[in-house]
């Protein structure tokens, strides 16, 4: 049952402001988000896309303490490079503000009183941890230690990154504070929580009868936590970063960021509207799509919705939250603290012009219903077999061909044959397909339609062969060659969601002033007599040279983590000198070094050992080039009974440190000694 609706309140999930945006966040919230907002404009529809930074929670304190600067500092670091780098992306927000702002700080506290006064919360007293060391409580990502679940170290007090649990920091395995790595002990401490329990079956009814039209993964996660009854929930931390409790006697305590945040929403809709936002959040006749990632399910559909409950007044609930799953990136959970990410501020230095690439690929791979993967390969991929080989090829012929037969300028149509009708009609169902597939948030599909439209003109200009016609029929080209420029005006028109760079790009080159949704399929999008611009290429194709770069990147990054991560070997149990001292450890040089013949491991030293010359083989042939051994020193065990390796006597041991990632480095003097001489 479609309801209409007068309006659209687009929110888009508040990235934190404790780092910049990946494409994971991209693909999962902004650009679909994105797709969405422009595709109601050009409609006409009245609509708002909503969106900002979050600033509050622990995350950012915790950062702005290793940095040693201010969460002030961070929040306003990290929000300019959100802000620009999205701006730079084109994704259309009508705002973007900030969780730090006045009338966010105003709203958010109302929010509260409102629901204090009204005695809509409970206040609970319980024993929270805390950190005698530092004299502080310790919310959520202040305790860290061993999950329970899956038994990592490293895990927060909310939750596990490594397995994805949620946990409360009581759960952790051998608790530690983050600020002095001091044991967690608990104190008494009072906080307003508010009951969710009391809205479950309002939540029940307007979920899981009202809405089964919902994705079903957001339905799926609602029906689990409904089924599974809900518990007050803590509003409040003990925290100095936030929106002060706006309650007597209430020090030194904020609202949770969770409380807060989505509030954001409303105060951001307020600072862009100061007189009439009340419309598109109150009027029934609005309707409200959040956008956000699968994390942010419980918030939106069951915690936020309670608060807008409890809060009365009109506000209306989300009428639907396509939440999508995650992006990986080749392989591997994208991850801040790993750095494992493509950030977007980085591409758009690395990328200069190429907004619409991404857009492209994100939205071909957005992971709508399942987890799915990033690589570089399939963006070049993407980027060259189709957005240059189809859909700028297609442009292309036909803005080219219209120049080479008519100066430029777009022909009188003759009568159409069947071909021509048939083209029209094919774009036409192109067209309803992709309408359909955008209103019900598939935008996967909606995309392929797209590129359906480029791909039926490539067929159908392969077919009438202007450029053959041309030496008989001067007048078929320039039907043929009306309907090819018309299709391009349709195509301007269905790439602008998607790809608003390019798609003004193309309606520049066809003279067109405004896009509008009708054009997408409206026959005679160029009246006959224009004058084209000349062609410009929509789409270059991306090197190899280029993607390799992204690829060394990743590489880099990989050892980095490898040697972060590097725990060393608890240390062996004691041994008695006498016993070490009977290993007879020398330094070398080396005299000669080769590759030992069918063991690809092996390398044969000729070691001048002072006394005589000896043979060595060690397993290092991975790590190093033969050649760049010889005249080296190296530390080896003279004393060890000889071995025969390959066939080849082996009379001792070349020392090498293990490196994090198990390669081998060979351990020599740092300087130059007497061969022979002793390592004590
Ligand atoms: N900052 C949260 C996150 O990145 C999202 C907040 S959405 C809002 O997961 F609704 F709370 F604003
Ligand atoms: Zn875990």
């Amino acid at each position: 049952m479609e309801k209409n609706f007068k309006r659209t309140l687009i929110t888009t999930a508040l990235p934190y402001a404790n780092g910049p945006v990946h494409i994971g966040h991209l693909a999962g919230v902004y650009v679909p988000a994105d797709i969405y907002a422009r595709y109601l404009r050009m409609k006409g529809d009245d609509v708002i896309m909503v969106g900002g930074s979050d600033e509050h929670g622990v995350p950012i304190t915790l950062k702005a303490r290793k940095e040693g600067v201010t969460p002030q500092d961070i929040v306003d670091r990290y929000h300019a490079i959100i802000r620009d780098s999205m701006h730079e992306l084109g994704i259309s927000f009508d705002v973007y503000g900030r969780t730090t702002s006045e009338t966010h700080n105003k709203t958010a506290s109302e929010f509260f009183r409102r629901l204090y006064d009204n005695d809509k919360f409970i206040v609970k007293t319980s024993q929270q941890p805390y950190d005698e060391k530092a004299g502080e409580f310790l919310a959520d990502r202040y305790v860290v230690g061993t999950c329970p679940r899956c038994g990592k170290d490293g895990a927060y007090g909310d939750q596990c990154e490594a397995c994805g649990s949620s946990l409360s920091a009581t759960e952790l395995i051998n608790p530690r504070s983050a600020l002095t790595d001091s044991p967690v002990t608990m104190k008494e401490t009072t906080h307003w929580y508010l009951p969710l329990d009391r809205y479950e079956n309002a939540l029940k009814q307007w979920i899981l009868e009202g809405h089964k039209e919902w994705k079903t993964n957001v339905y799926g996660q609602c029906k689990s936590w409904l089924d599974l009854g809900l518990q007050p929930r803590a509003v409040s931390r003990d925290l100095k970063w936030g929106v002060p409790v706006p309650v007597e006697g209430a020090d030194d305590k904020v609202l949770y960021v969770w409380f807060d945040a989505p509030i954001g929403y409303i105060s951001n809709t307020k600072d862009l509207l100061p007189d009439s936002w009340e419309k598109y959040w109150k009027d029934p006749e609005t309707r409200v799509i959040n956008f956000i990632g699968k994390d942010n399910i419980v918030f939106h559909c069951i915690v936020f919705p309670a608060m807008l409950m409890a809060y009365g007044d009109n506000f209306q609930l989300p009428d639907n939250v396509p939440a999508n799953e995650f992006l990986n990136l080749e392989g591997d959970k994208i991850s801040t603290s790993r750095n494992w990410a493509v950030w977007l501020h980085e591409y758009l230095r690395d990328f200069p012009g190429r907004q619409d690439t991404l857009r492209y690929v994100l939205t071909a791979n957005a992971p709508e219903t399942k987890d799915n993967d990033f690589t570089w390969a399939d963006f070049q991929a993407r980027s060259n077999n189709e957005l240059v080989a189809i859909l700028g090829n297609f442009v292309n012929r036909a803005v080219v061909l219209t120049h080479k037969y008519f100066d430029g300028i777009v022909p009188e149509p003759g009568q159409p044959e069947p071909i021509d009708i048939k083209l029209r009609e094919e774009v036409k169902e192109a067209v309803s397909r992709m309408s359909a597939a955008i209103d019900t948030f598939h935008f996967r599909e909606a995309l392929k339609d797209m590129m359906e439209i480029a791909r039926i003109g490539n067929r159908y200009l392969q077919e009438t062969e202007p450029w053959k016609v041309a030496k008989t029929d001067m007048e078929r080209v320039r039907t043929i060659l009306y309907h090819a420029i018309e299709l391009c005006g349709n195509l301007a028109a269905a790439m602008e969601p998607f790809m608003p760079f390019s798609s003004r790009k193309l309606a520049d080159m066809l003279r067109i002033d405004r896009l509008d949704w009708s054009m997408a399929d409206k026959d005679q999008t160029v009246a006959p007599g224009t004058a084209l611009a000349p062609a410009e290429l929509l789409f270059e194709k991306i090197d190899d040279e280029t993607i390799q770069g992204q690829l060394d990147r990743l590489e880099r990054i990989k050892k980095e983590n490898v040697i972060r991560n590097f725990k060393p070997e608890p240390q062996a149990a004691d041994v008695d000198f006498d016993t070490f001292a009977k290993s007879d450890i020398r330094v070398g040089t080396v005299l000669e070094c080769s590759k030992v013949k069918k063991a690809s491991k092996l390398l044969k030293f000729l070691i001048d050992d002072g006394m005589e010359k000896r043979t060595i083989v060690s397993g290092i042939a991975a790590y190093y080039q033969p050649e760049d051994l010889i005249g080296k020193q190296v530390c080896f065990i003279s004393n060890l009974p000889p071995r025969k390796l390959m066939g080849i006597e082996s009379q001792g041991m070349i020392l090498s440190a293990v490196n994090a990632d198990g390669s081998l480095v060979v351990i020599g003097p740092t300087a130059p000694v007497v061969p022979g001489a002793q390592v004590k």
